[in-house]
């Protein structure tokens, strides 16, 4: 049994021990652009394939199982959540046990990934491994709730093809493995796999609380 796996036995979710809530979201919503992909630039990813060989079939199953974003558009795409966040409030985040094991070395990937943004206190509410099953696709959808106006949407591709492609707003993009990309998931986008192994992104999504309000 990996360490992975006798971490999730305990996988009552941690409470993210921030006290200070939101009052008033980002003054600034993201801006509009990328229109549909943004370039962020290279990535180290051999951590996150260190993490991706350790993951049995059976931890795949486990936490896809329990993962809280099922929605019927992923059909075909299995999750491993590390954080994830209240629709609602982005500041209400919480982090599985798996984040304290691997979180360190999940870190100074999403700061590199994210440094285009220049943010003086990136927050991350968001973390996960997204596998997509050869031959399948993510149904075309617009993320919902009010936080996806101000978070930023990072995919970092660590296992691909050429044929796994992201579509948004119609047109097909295919996201090059070792590189960050935002995917503005504010208009029409969804994904295609026509390769013939599981594609894997690395997402996470960031924001800059440096340009929040925050109350008791
Ligand atoms: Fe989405």
């Amino acid at each position: 049994m990996t360490e992975f796996q006798s971490n999730q036995e305990t996988a009552n979710t941690q409470q993210n021990s921030d006290e200070n809530k939101l009052v008033q979201p980002p003054k600034v919503c993201k801006p509009p652009a990328p229109a549909g992909i943004r370039l962020l630039g290279p990535v180290d990813i051999a951590p996150l394939e260190a993490i991706l060989n350790q993951l049995t079939e059976n931890v795949w199953r486990m936490e896809d199982e329990h993962k809280p974003n099922n929605f019927d558009c992923f059909h075909h795409t299995r999750h491993i959540i590390f954080r994830f966040c209240s629709f609602k409030d982005i500041w209400s985040f919480s982090s599985n046990p798996a984040w304290k094991i691997w979180g360190r070395l999940l870190l100074p990937i999403m700061h590199q990934a994210s440094a285009a943004y220049g943010f003086t206190e990136p927050v991350y509410p968001k973390a996960m491994f997204a596998s997509l099953t050869a031959g399948h696709r993510i149904d075309t959808h617009i993320d919902g709730g009010p936080a996806a106006f101000y978070v930023h949407k990072i995919h970092v591709p660590v296992r691909t093809e050429i044929a796994a492609k992201i579509i948004v707003n119609k047109v097909a993009h295919h996201l090059r493995k070792g590189y960050a990309y935002e995917v503005n998931n504010k208009i029409p986008h969804g994904a295609y796999n026509g390769g013939c192994k599981d594609r894997v992104h690395f997402i996470f999504e960031v924001f800059d609380g440096a340009a929040c309000t925050r109350g008791k």
